[in-house]
């Protein structure tokens, strides 16, 4: 016998997000449900995939057969912090069927959660470059290398970088790229139903475009201020595809430089400044400033793994306000919600990646869940034992704390 009772629960954000960096390390699809699951456990619904980046392209495309066979390889990695001691001369990689996807997509939607698939432009390109040559401005110029890098193979011709950071072959903004990127985005949409595409958009060097007599061609033809320009005409280009399928984009802060998109989301990472530029602009937004949701960062200030860099502690994330104290009332309604993001250079491994999440993402779940009021760090810490006992119930990797 139970006694009657009403429960009143809701979430307090209507976009709670986790997501995954499958293009610096590949992760297989057993290994992408679990994670689903974790989302699924701790009240998130929404999962970012993050499926192109200059180390790995891991979505078929059926049209572009060499982004996978080409650009989901590379010939080795660096070993240890960029720019690295060394390099393994392992080939390494790999890519999800378009029937792959499908089956994720449809194991995510069945516990509740969406998948918004993000495919990089105009920057972090390299992958793609390297299996279409002619997306680069300068098809026939190798890759550049720095001596310094270590290598495994060939250094001459378009490469898949081996190294991390942010590299200056970019999308040459032609009609074959445009041609591509829609022809890219087709299959994209047939395989995910979500409303929002995530187009990138960050970390675009422009010195290629500055050196490109097509690019400047295009800047004093389009009328357009300079590079920053000319991102912005790219990505507002790739919004109107888009919305004419029915589709939002999501883009990362850079959009704003050179002009937001008129429907685009904002997904705030450099800080929150570009988070409140665009709800003051009545843009959607998602929260996710490195000072509280990159959970690549390291734990604790004990080096107890090789990291990127950064500190971001439990107590950090638990005590994140997603609406910046800058926002009035009426703008702070643009704030969807808020994302941990997960750069995979540093984590190689599936016990990696469950160690840098946990138990951090327990803490954003309860940002993103409860009315900010509930929050009690005595509370949260105190139940963290038995957050350690489920994780264990998961099979889940966990920092223990020290
Ligand atoms: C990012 O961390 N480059 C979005």
């Amino acid at each position: 016998e139970i006694p009657q009772l009403a429960i009143k629960d809701y979430p307090r954000f209507q976009y709670r997000g986790m997501h995954l960096d499958v293009g610096r390390h590949f992760f297989d699809v057993a290994f992408v449900k679990k994670y689903i699951d974790y989302l699924a456990y701790l009240k998130y619904n929404t999962f970012h995939w993050h499926l192109t980046d200059d180390q790995g392209w891991r979505i078929e495309i059926k049209k572009y057969p060499k982004l996978t066979s080409v650009g989901g390889y590379r010939n080795g990695t660096i070993i240890g912090h960029h720019p690295g001691t060394g390099n393994d001369g392992k080939r390494t990689g790999g890519f999800y069927t378009q029937q792959q996807i499908k089956e994720v997509v449809k194991y995510a939607r069945d516990r509740f959660i969406t998948v918004i698939p993000e495919i990089e432009m105009p920057g972090h390109a390299s992958a793609a470059i390297a299996a279409y040559p002619q997306l680069s401005c300068f098809p026939n110029e190798s890759t550049k290398i720095s001596p310094k890098t270590p290598w495994s193979g060939s250094r001459k011709g378009k490469q898949v970088q081996q190294t991390w950071g942010v590299f200056e072959d970019v999308f040459c903004p032609s009609e074959y790229t445009f041609t591509f990127l829609e022809n890219v985005l087709n299959e994209v949409m047939q395989l995910f139903p979500s409303k929002y595409i995530h187009i990138g958009g960050d970390e675009c060097p422009k010195e290629s475009w500055k050196r490109s007599a097509f690019c400047q061609k295009l800047i004093k033809d389009k009328n357009l201020k300079d590079e920053h320009g000319l991102q912005s005409y790219f990505i507002q280009r790739i919004e109107k595809y888009l919305n004419s399928k029915g589709r939002q984009i999501i883009g990362w802060d850079e959009i704003l430089e050179g002009g937001l998109a008129p429907n685009a989301t904002v997904m705030s990472w450099r800080g929150e400044q570009g988070g409140i530029a665009a709800a003051q602009q009545s843009h959607n937004v998602i929260m996710t400033p490195g000072k509280y949701c990159y959970f690549d960062h390291a734990q604790t200030q004990n080096k107890d793994s090789l990291t990127i860099g950064g500190y971001l502690p439990l107590d950090t994330v638990y005590g994140y306000n997603p609406i910046p104290k800058e926002l009035n009332e009426s703008d702070s309604k643009y704030i969807l919600g808020a994302q941990a993001n997960v750069w995979t250079e540093y984590m190689d491994n599936t016990k990696k990646v469950e160690y840098m999440i946990f138990p951090r993402m327990s803490a954003l779940s309860e940002v993103l869940w409860s009315p900010a009021e509930n929050r009690d760090w005595n509370r949260f810490s105190s139940e963290l034992t038995d957050m350690h006992k489920r994780y264990q119930l998961w099979g889940a990797n966990y920092y223990k704390g020290e």
